[in-house]
C-alpha cells in the first residue's frame, strides 16, 4: 500500500459505530423490563469486576435522543444496535408493548437523522426466565428466539431493513457454557456445544422465517473471527494447534452456516476429548436442523480484534500473562485445547492483552470472502472493530479533551487493512468502530473503555475523544490522508 498518497473508500462503504443493548441502555428494570442472564450473572459474587452490573450503563435509555443526535454529528452513516429480548418479552413470553416502543422511537430518531439503523436482534441478554428452563441448552430457546424476532418485525419491519439474528454466537456458547467467563457462567463443554447448535438452529429458523415474510429485508449473522497462525508453519504440532483453534472458533460457525455440516475434523476432536458430549450434540442435531442452519443469508458481519499465535509445544518466551477480570475461575472455552499453546511475538497489546494486529484484518477477510461469502453471494461488512486503552480526560484551552492517540492509529490502520483487502478484490462494504460509547465491557465492567465517545459515569455527561474526531474526518472526506 502507498503510504503518501489518500486513499478513498467506495461509494457504496458505510461509516458506523456499534453497542449492545446491555452495555449501554441501563433501565433495568424500566417500563416492564424483567431480568437477563447478565443481570443475574453480574449480581454474583466476582462474575464482574467491581461487582459492577447493567442497572444504569450509559443510561441510553433515557438519553437515546442525545445520544443518536450526537452519531449525526458526528457524521455516521449507520448505526448497530441490539435489542433488549428481557425488554421486549420480559420472561422470553408474553410482549412488553412499553418494551418495543422503545426501539419504535429509537427507528424514528435514526432515521429523522438519516442514519442507517442496524439492528442485531441477540446480543448476550437472554431472558433469566428462560435460562432457568435451560437457556441456550435446550432447544425450546431457539423456538421462542424466533417468536421473539418476528414480533420485532412485526414492529420495525416497516422501518428497518437489516437484521442480524446473532451477534458472536461463539461467545454466548462456549464462553458463556464451556468456560464459565459470561453469563450463565457455566463449565460444562457439553453444555457449550449444545449452547452452539441451539443458537445456530435460532438463526437459520429466524433467516428463514422473516425470509417469507418479506423477500426485500437483508439478513445475516455476526461471527467473531480470528486469524490463527501456526508459531511454525513447518511444525506439524503448531499447524495442528492453528487448525483446531481456526476450527474451533471461525469454521465450527461458518461451515454449518455456508455448507450446511460441521465440520468433521473438529466433531472428530470433540469425540476425542469428551465422548459424551460428543453424543449429547449428536442427540441434539435433529433431522432438518442443518438445512435450517444453511438458510442463505445477505450479509456475514465480521467481528475482528486480533489474532492469535498457536503452537503444540509450551513458550520459549510466554506471552504477558493476561489478568483475569476477577477471581472467578475460568475454563478454556475450546474444548478440544488440549496441548495447545499460546506464544508471543512482540506484537502491541492493548489493555486487553489483545494483541494490535492490521494486517490479520487483511488476511481475515481475504479468507472468508473466498472461501465462504463470494461463493455464497453474500456481502462482507466489518461489524465491529476497536480497543480498549487507558484514556485520560484533560482539559485543553477550556475544552474537555481526551487524546487517545493510540486509538487513532488504531482505527486508521484497521480501515487501511479493510482497503488492503478490498485491493485484494475482496467486496467488503462497510465498517463499524466498537464501540460509539465507552460501556459495559462484560466481565471488565465499566473498567475498559473502548469507546470513541467517553462516558462519565457519573454525570452521564460524553465527550468525543481525539479518536471520534478523527474517524468523523475520515468519514467526511470518505478517505484516509496521509
Ligand atoms: C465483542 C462484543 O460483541 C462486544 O459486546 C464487546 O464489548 C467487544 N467485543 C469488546 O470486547
Amino acid at each position: 500500500m502507498s503510504e503518501n498518497s489518500e486513499r478513498a473508500f467506495p461509494a457504496n462503504f458505510l461509516f458506523g459505530a456499534a453497542t449492545a443493548a446491555f452495555q449501554i441502555e441501563g433501565a433495568a428494570f424500566e417500563d416492564g423490563r424483567r431480568a437477563s442472564i447478565w443481570d443475574a450473572f453480574s449480581r454474583e459474587p466476582g462474575a464482574v469486576i467491581h461487582a459492577d452490573n447493567g442497572d444504569v450503563a450509559c443510561d441510553h435509555y433515557h438519553l437515546y435522543r442525545d445520544d443518536v443526535a450526537l452519531m449525526k454529528r458526528m457524521g455516521l452513516q449507520t448505526y448497530r444496535f441490539s435489542t433488549s429480548w428481557s425488554r421486549v418479552r420480559p420472561d422470553g413470553g408474553d410482549l412488553n408493548p412499553k418494551g418495543v416502543d422503545f426501539y419504535s422511537r429509537l427507528v424514528d430518531e435514526l432515521l429523522e437523522a438519516d442514519i442507517l439503523p442496524w439492528l442485531t436482534l441477540y446480543h448476550w441478554d437472554l431472558p433469566q426466565a428462560l435460562q432457568e428452563r435451560g437457556g441456550w441448552t435446550v432447544r425450546e430457546t431457539a423456538d421462542r428466539f424466533t417468536e421473539y424476532a418476528l414480533d420485532m418485525h412485526d414492529a420495525l419491519g416497516d422501518r428497518v431493513n437489516v437484521w442480524t439474528t446473532l451477534n458472536e454466537p461463539w461467545c454466548s456458547s462456549f464462553l458463556s457454557y464451556a468456560a464459565g467467563i459470561h453469563a450463565p457462567g457455566h463449565y460444562s463443554d457439553a453444555e457449550g456445544m449444545l449452547a452452539a447448535h441451539h443458537l445456530l438452529l435460532g438463526h437459520g429458523q429466524t433467516v428463514r422465517e422473516l425470509r417469507a415474510r418479506d423477500s426485500s429485508l437483508n439478513l445475516g449473522i455476526t461471527l467473531n473471527l480470528t486469524v490463527a497462525d501456526p508459531a511454525d508453519a513447518n511444525d506439524p504440532a503448531d499447524i495442528d494447534a492453528a487448525r483446531r483453534i481456526d476450527g474451533q472458533f471461525n469454521r465450527w460457525f461458518l461451515d454449518p452456516i455456508f455448507r450446511g455440516a460441521y465440520p468433521s475434523d473438529i466433531m472428530a476432536d470433540f469425540r476425542r476429548v469428551d465422548a459424551a458430549a460428543a453424543d449429547a450434540l449428536q442427540a441434539a442435531i435433529l433431522p432438518g436442523d442443518l438445512e435450517a442452519i444453511s438458510t442463505a443469508i445477505d450479509t456475514l458481519g465480521v467481528n475482528y480484534y486480533h489474532g492469535e499465535l498457536v503452537s503444540g509445544h509450551a513458550p520459549v518466551v510466554p506471552p504477558p500473562v493476561g489478568e483475569a477480570p476477577t477471581d472467578r475461575p475460568g475454563r478454556s472455552p475450546f474444548p478440544a485445547s488440549d496441548g495447545i499453546f499460546w506464544h508471543e511475538r512482540g506484537l502491541p497489546r492493548t489493555p486487553m492483552n489483545w494483541e494490535v494486529q492490521p494486517e490479520g484484518l487483511t488476511r481475515l477477510l481475504t479468507r472468508v470472502w473466498r472461501e465462504y461469502a463470494q461463493p455464497a453471494d453474500v456481502t462482507l461488512y466489518v461489524t465491529e472493530n476497536g480497543a480498549a486503552y487507558d484514556d485520560e480526560l484533560v482539559v485543553d484551552a477550556g475544552e474537555p479533551r481526551v487524546h487517545d492517540a493510540e486509538r487513532v492509529e488504531f482505527v486508521r490502520d484497521h480501515l487501511a487493512a479493510i482497503l488492503d483487502a478490498q485491493d485484494a478484490g475482496v467486496d467488503v462494504r462497510g465498517y463499524f468502530y466498537w464501540s460509539l460509547l465507552d460501556n459495559f465491557e462484560w466481565a471488565w465492567g465499566y473498567e475498559k473503555r473502548f469507546g470513541i465517545v467517553r462516558v462519565d459515569y457519573d454525570t452521564q455527561v460524553r465527550t468525543v475523544k481525539d479518536s471520534g474526531r478523527e474517524y468523523s474526518r475520515i468519514i467526511a472526506a470518505r478517505a484516509l490522508a496521509p
